[in-house]
């Protein structure tokens, strides 16, 4: 019996070890004029999981038991990106696309649909091209924001990009998701300050924004990663920004009278001038010098502007939170983008081009957007959760000013007007053992948290992809629109999901760029 299992076994690992072989070695063959050493590596070489894991940002993702690649291809320039798509079409393997590899999934670097396929891997792909003259800036899809900063902030004091707050996202997926940061409400969305694009499609065809069109060059700026074709760069608008700006961190407790503070947040932080920005962190925690429980509540701020204007902003419409001049400091916008990725006062920016994701840990978040202020017994309920052991960290993110102005439909992201704040909840942990506790509480506190959050749909953010959500089964699949696998698709892009499905039909007809969640093939609803 165990032997006959055995035997069994190892005919399964030989014949999965033959067709492995095959893949590498078919997929090899055909890339052959194009290659250069180190390039195309399989996961016998000594430099695979180093390469793999170099970006593999959620360490969830990394295990022995997560599926690998078969082979990751590093592609240098366009061309090798063009043939890796036609070789990989011509030979039916399934391609992952990575640019920062922050997928809170792993998408990019892993799969549970398909147990075999290929990473193409954009990281030596990071030119990045200012425009002062223009204020546009061209960036390909395997550089990260912050090196997208620093390179801007290098050439003007008085411009910026609007995109996210963590600087190792990459460029390529970030963007195509939404990409909100510190700017969003004077702003709007990274995805709303793209000009142009580069895109290699299914046939290998490298097509700009007047060769795909307004339909696909619409579905890119929001309709999430991996769904249309390899984005091999953007040009983006770049933005004023103050010589001097102003940021704060300000913490209070249950006992510092958090719950009034929060609550009267809720209620202006949509509404200040769009100069302002203020999220807040919450996150249980003990009492200082003590075991007593209680919940902190840290706002951040990044104030477009001097001191004294934020003072008399502050001093109007916020009082409650007590905001001191000694709690402020002026700083160049560069410097704020290091104060807000957590990097301590007396690192240089220069660091930015180093590129590296700033930690690892295991982790799993989920989204929300509130439309209506969550009253104190309420947040009442949250501190409860907030206080249980392994209890996720919740960001609450303001919306408004620009946000508001931006029609539902101008992009695939559709939580705009009306928004007051986004929820994200992060629940992380370093032992892995620690997972179901965790993820437990996290989705406890999601649960609770329905009767206050947007509702039909509850909306979703796309770029904080969660497969609690819903995923796509299978390669061939034909959905029904109604199908509950498929729930992320009006939560993450409202009444914009039916105009992508028609989009992806048209633009990849063989639905060859697929994933858990690519934009499906839907049996009606592609008009
Ligand atoms: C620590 C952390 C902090 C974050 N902070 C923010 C934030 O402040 N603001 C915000 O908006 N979001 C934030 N995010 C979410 C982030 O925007 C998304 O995870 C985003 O998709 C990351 O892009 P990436 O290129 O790094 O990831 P990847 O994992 O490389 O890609 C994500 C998805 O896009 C696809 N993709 C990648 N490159 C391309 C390409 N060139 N063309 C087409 N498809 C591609 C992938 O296949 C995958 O499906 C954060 C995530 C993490 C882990
Ligand atoms: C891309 O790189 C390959 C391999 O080095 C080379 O043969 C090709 O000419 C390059 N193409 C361009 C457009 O630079
Ligand atoms: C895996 O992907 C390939 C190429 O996209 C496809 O032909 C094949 O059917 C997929 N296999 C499964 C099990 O879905
Ligand atoms: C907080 O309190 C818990 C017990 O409630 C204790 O286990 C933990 O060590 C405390 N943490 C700190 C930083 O004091
Ligand atoms: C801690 O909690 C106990 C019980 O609620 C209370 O009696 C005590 O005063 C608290 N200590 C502090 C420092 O708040």
């Amino acid at each position: 019996m165990a032997s006959s299992r055995f035997v069994l076994f190892l005919l399964l690992s030989l014949a999965s070890f033959s067709y492995s072989h095959q893949i590498q070695e078919t997929f090899l063959q055909c890339l052959s004029d194009i290659l250069v050493p180190n390039t195309f590596l399989t996961p016998d070489y000594a430099d695979f999981t180093p390469l793999l894991t170099s970006r593999a940002i959620n360490l969830r993702f990394t295990t022995p038991s997560t599926p690998k690649p078969e082979a990751i291809f590093t592609p240098l320039n366009e061309t090798q990106i063009q043939t890796a798509v036609i070789c990989a079409k011509k030979l039916g393997i399934q391609v992952r696309v990575r640019s920062g590899g922050h997928d809170y999934e792993g998408l990019s670097y892993t799969s549970v649909m398909n147990s075999s396929f290929v990473v193409i891997d954009l990281s030596k792909m990071r030119g990045i091209n200012v425009d002062t003259t223009e204020n546009s800036v061209w960036v390909e899809a395997g550089a990260t924001i912050g090196e997208l900063y620093y390179r801007v902030a290098e050439r003007s004091k008085t411009l910026g990009f609007p995109a996210g707050i963590c600087t190792s996202l990459g460029v390529g997926g970030h963007v195509t998701g939404g990409g909100y940061g510190t700017m969003m409400r004077k702003y709007g969305l990274a995805a709303d300050n793209v000009l142009d694009a580069r895109i290699i499609n299914a046939n290998g065809d490298i097509l700009d924004r007047k060769l795909m069109g307004e339909d696909v060059f619409w579905a890119i700026r929001g309709g999430g990663g991996g769904s249309f074709g390899i984005i091999v760069s953007w040009k983006l608008e770049l933005v004023n920004v103050p010589e001097t700006v102003t940021v704060f961190a300000v913490t209070k407790t249950l006992e510092q009278d958090a719950t009034k503070i929060l609550y009267k947040w809720q209620e202006v932080g949509s509404v200040f001038n769009e100069d302002l920005f203020i999220k807040v962190t919450l996150a249980g925690s003990n009492v200082s010098g003590t075991t007593n429980k209680t919940v902190s509540t840290t706002y951040q701020a990044l104030f477009l502007g001097g001191i004294d204007r934020l003072m008399q902003i502050m001093n109007v419409n916020f009082p409650e939170l007590g905001l001191q001049k000694e709690d402020c400091i002026e700083m160049s916008w560069i410097e704020s983008v290091m104060f807000f990725a957590g990097y301590p006062r007396n690192v240089p920016p220069s660091v930015l081009l180093e590129g590296k994701p700033s930690f690892l840990n295991y982790f799993k978040a989920k989204s929300d957007f509130v439309r209506q202020v969550i009253p104190e017994s309420g947040l009442d309920e949250i501190w409860k959760i907030m206080n249980e052991e392994g209890s996720p960290l919740m960001i609450w993110n303001p919306y408004g000013g620009m946000m508001n102005e931006i029609l539902e439909s101008s992009t695939p992201f559709p939580h705009r007007k009306g928004v007051l704040f986004k929820i994200q909840y992060v629940a992380s942990w370093m032992d892995p053992v620690m997972e179901e506790k965790h993820v437990g509480v996290l989705r406890k506190l999601y649960e609770c948290m329905t009767q206050y959050v947007s509702n039909s749909p509850r909306e979703a953010y796309a770029n904080f992809r969660d497969l609690d959500l819903g995923r796509n089964d299978k390669h061939e699949f034909i959905y029904d629109i109604d199908d509950k696998r498929l729930s992320w698709g009006k939560m993450y892009f409202k009444d914009n999901f039916e105009r992508l499905v028609a989009i992806k039909a048209d633009f990849d007809p063989d639905y060859f760029f697929i994933h858990e969640q690519s934009i499906p093939r839907l049996s009606r609803g592609t008009s």
